[in-house]
C-alpha cells in the first residue's frame, strides 16, 4: 500500500481523501514509478470538482517525476532507475503510481524532480501556445492573463527569450514584481486598472499579435480588444469559470480575429511530438534560460490546502507536492 489522495465524488477540496491505495504491477507497454514530487495545475481542481468528469474513485494529479522501479512487458525505452517526468495520465498525487510508458520522458541529470514536477505540464503547454498554436516572433506585442502564476510565470520568460514585448495582467502588486522578474516588460493591476486601456498604451495604440487567456469568464470579451485586426486570441483555460456562448460575428467585428481554444492533450496526443515538446522545454531549462519558480512545496496529505491557496489565488509560479 502507498500514500495518495484520492476523489470518491467530485467537489470542494474537502473531497481530496488522503488515504492508502494498492498499486498493482506495470501491466503491457505500462511502467511503475517511486514518484519523488507531482506537480499542481489549475486542470486539477476542474476534474476535482466535476467540471471534467471522470469515473470514481481516481487519484488526482496529472503530473509528476520519479523513478522507475519496474517495467511491463514489451517496454524497451526505460529501464529500472531511469529518471523520468510525465504529464497528463490521471493518478498524480501518489507516492508510487503505474503509468504508461509512453506518456513519460527520461529528465536530463541537470533536472531535479522537484524542478520536473513544477514544470512537465505547465512547460509543455508554455511550448506548444508559442511556438505551435501562434508562433511568436521577435517584436511582437503579447498579452498573457494572470502573469504571476504557474503558466504566467514560465511564458513571460519564454517571450523575453523570443524577443517579444510581454505584458502580463497581474492580480497585486507583489505579483506584478515577481512578472517584471520573469521576463514582463510591462504588467497591469487588472482588478483595479482597465487593461484594454492600458494595453493600447503600452502598444501605442498598435494593440497585441496575440493574446494567451487563461482566466476566461472575467477577461472576455474585453481580451478581444486587445489583439490588432487578423490577430490571434488562445482561450487555453478558465480560473475565472468558462466563457459564456458568444457569436462568431464577434471576431468578425473586432478585426477579422482569429480565436482557438487549445489542450496540451491534443498538440501532445502523439509520442514524437511530446517528445520534441519535451527536448524543447529541457532545451530552455538546461540552458539557463527558462527558471522554474518552485515557489510551493506542500506534503501529499495536504492536497486540500493546495487545492485553497490555488483558487483562492494565493500561490505563484509552480506548486508541487511531495509525499
Ligand atoms: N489548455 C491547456 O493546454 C492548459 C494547460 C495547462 C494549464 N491551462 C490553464 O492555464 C491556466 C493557468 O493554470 P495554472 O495551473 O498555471 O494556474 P495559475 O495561473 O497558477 O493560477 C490561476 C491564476 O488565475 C488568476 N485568476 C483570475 N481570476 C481568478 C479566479 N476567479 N479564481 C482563481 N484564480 C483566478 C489568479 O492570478 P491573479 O491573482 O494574478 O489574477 C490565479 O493565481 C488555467 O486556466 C489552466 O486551466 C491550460
Amino acid at each position: 500500500m502507498v500514500a495518495a489522495v484520492r476523489v470518491h465524488k467530485p467537489g470542494g477540496p474537502e473531497v481530496l481523501t488522503f488515504e492508502d491505495v494498492d498499486v498493482p504491477a506495470p501491466g503491457p507497454g505500462q511502467i511503475r514509478i517511486k514518484q519523488h514530487a507531482s506537480g499542481l495545475n489549475y486542470i486539477d481542481t476542474y476534474i476535482r470538482s466535476g467540471a471534467y468528469p471522470q469515473p470514481l474513485p481516481f487519484i488526482a494529479g496529472n503530473e509528476g517525476a520519479g523513478e522507475v522501479v519496474a517495467v511491463g512487458s514489451g517496454v524497451t525505452d526505460f529501464k529500472a532507475g531511469d529518471r523520468i517526468g510525465y504529464v497528463v495520465t490521471l493518478g498524480g498525487y501518489s507516492a508510487e503510481r503505474v503509468l504508461p510508458a509512453e506518456r513519460a520522458v527520461k529528465l536530463p541529470d541537470a533536472i531535479s524532480y522537484e524542478q520536473a514536477a513544477g514544470m512537465m505540464l505547465k512547460g509543455m503547454t508554455v511550448e506548444y501556445l508559442v511556438q505551435r498554436t501562434f508562433k511568436v516572433q521577435k517584436g511582437h506585442n503579447v498579452l498573457v492573463h494572470a502573469a504571476a502564476g504557474g503558466i504566467g510565470l514560465l511564458i513571460g520568460q519564454w517571450l523575453n527569450h523570443i524577443g517579444a514585448n510581454a505584458i502580463g495582467t497581474v492580480g497585486s502588486k507583489e505579483k506584478a514584481d515577481l512578472a517584471k522578474a520573469n521576463g514582463y516588460h510591462h504588467t497591469i493591476l487588472y482588478r483595479d486598472e482597465d487593461f484594454v486601456a492600458r494595453v493600447k498604451d503600452i502598444t501605442k495604440g498598435e494593440l497585441c499579435e496575440v493574446v494567451y487567456d487563461g482566466v476566461g469568464k472575467s477577461t472576455f470579451p474585453a481580451s478581444l480588444d486587445c489583439i490588432k485586426p487578423l490577430g490571434m486570441f488562445v482561450s487555453f483555460g478558465s480560473s475565472s469559470g468558462p466563457i459564456d456562448a458568444f457569436n462568431i460575428g464577434l471576431l468578425q467585428n473586432k478585426g477579422s480575429l482569429f480565436a482557438t481554444r487549445p489542450t496540451l492533450n491534443t498538440y501532445n496526443a502523439k509520442r514524437d511530438p511530446l517528445v520534441k515538446s519535451a527536448a524543447d522545454l529541457f532545451k530552455m531549462v538546461t540552458s539557463g534560460a527558462l527558471k522554474i519558480p518552485v515557489n510551493q512545496k506542500y506534503a501529499l496529505k495536504d492536497a486540500q490546502k493546495a487545492h485553497r491557496d490555488l483558487e483562492a489565488r494565493k500561490t505563484t509560479g509552480s506548486s508541487i507536492l511531495v509525499p
